[in-house]
């Protein structure tokens, strides 16, 4: 049960980054293939986006396709490391920055102002406190129009007692829980995704959403045990295309 005091010491000093991340991108066969094979689709009805917020950016495997998608950035991360090595790899982009936070308050940047906030690999480890915290502010950051795309635990479901959550996962967090705190922050869900991650349970979950008062299509519930055969597929076939020069 990853608790914020295990996130802020495991990630801040404990963790090699021996890659920088990268290295859990090898299923996909790296983290361009990864990006385009398999986050891009998701999210390109979304991006480019103006102003972008990207929660636990770690050392900046995302942020490196976001920076070049929007005029603002900001990424904000529990671990002062995170923040020191992404401030320093992105030193030569005039529009981002980076914030250390508590690993719960978004107070260190406008409200109604993001066009998209994004976290991908990060609050799989959040458990329910963590996100009951940051829903809401993330509801409360969207500009009119904006959309938010997280990456998160449903281990909550999965569990048939006892089992120790594999890859770190949140136990006490599920699709179902997340879009109900969507709902009761006030924003519009309209994708949760279920996810298989290392094994065919679906463990993880992408959910999708926005702003309470923008129209949108009715929410709509994927469960997709087949993310890794995508991702074998993107490894085996895709991969390639990013290593052309
Ligand atoms: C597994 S790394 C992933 C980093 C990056 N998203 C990636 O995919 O390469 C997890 C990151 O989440 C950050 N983190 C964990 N819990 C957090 C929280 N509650 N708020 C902000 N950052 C958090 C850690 O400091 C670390 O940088």
């Amino acid at each position: 049960m990853p608790a914020l005091e295990w996130n802020h010491s495991y990630w801040g000093k404990d963790y090699s980054w021996s890659e920088g991340g990268d290295e859990w991108s090898v299923t996909w066969g790296g983290s361009e293939a990864q990006w385009f094979g398999s986050l891009y689709p998701r999210l390109h009805r979304m991006i480019p986006a103006r102003r972008i917020l990207e929660i636990a950016p770690g050392r900046g495997r995302w942020t490196q396709y976001l920076i070049p998608m929007c005029s603002a950035f900001i990424g904000i991360d529990i671990a002062e490391s995170c923040v020191v090595e992404c401030t320093k790899r992105f030193a030569n982009v005039a529009h981002a920055g980076f914030i250390q936070n508590d690993g719960t308050s978004l107070a260190s940047v406008p409200d109604a102002s993001f066009d998209f906030v994004f976290s991908f690999d990060s609050l799989v480890h959040a458990e329910l406190d963590v996100m009951q915290r940051y829903i809401p502010q993330i509801v409360q950051k969207l500009a009119p129009g904006g959309k938010a795309f997280l990456h998160h635990s449903n281990f909550a479901v999965c569990d048939d007692g006892g089992q120790q959550p594999p890859h770190g996962r949140a136990a006490s967090v599920s699709g179902e829980i997340i879009a109900d705190l969507v709902k009761q922050s006030g924003g519009r869900m309209l994708v949760s995704e279920l996810i298989n991650w290392g094994s065919i349970d679906t463990i993880d979950c992408l959910s999708t959403f926005a702003r309470g008062d923008d129209p949108g299509p009715e929410h709509v519930r994927l469960t997709n045990p087949r993310y890794m055969e995508e991702a074998a597929l993107i490894h085996d076939f895709q991969s390639y295309y990013s290593k052309l020069t």
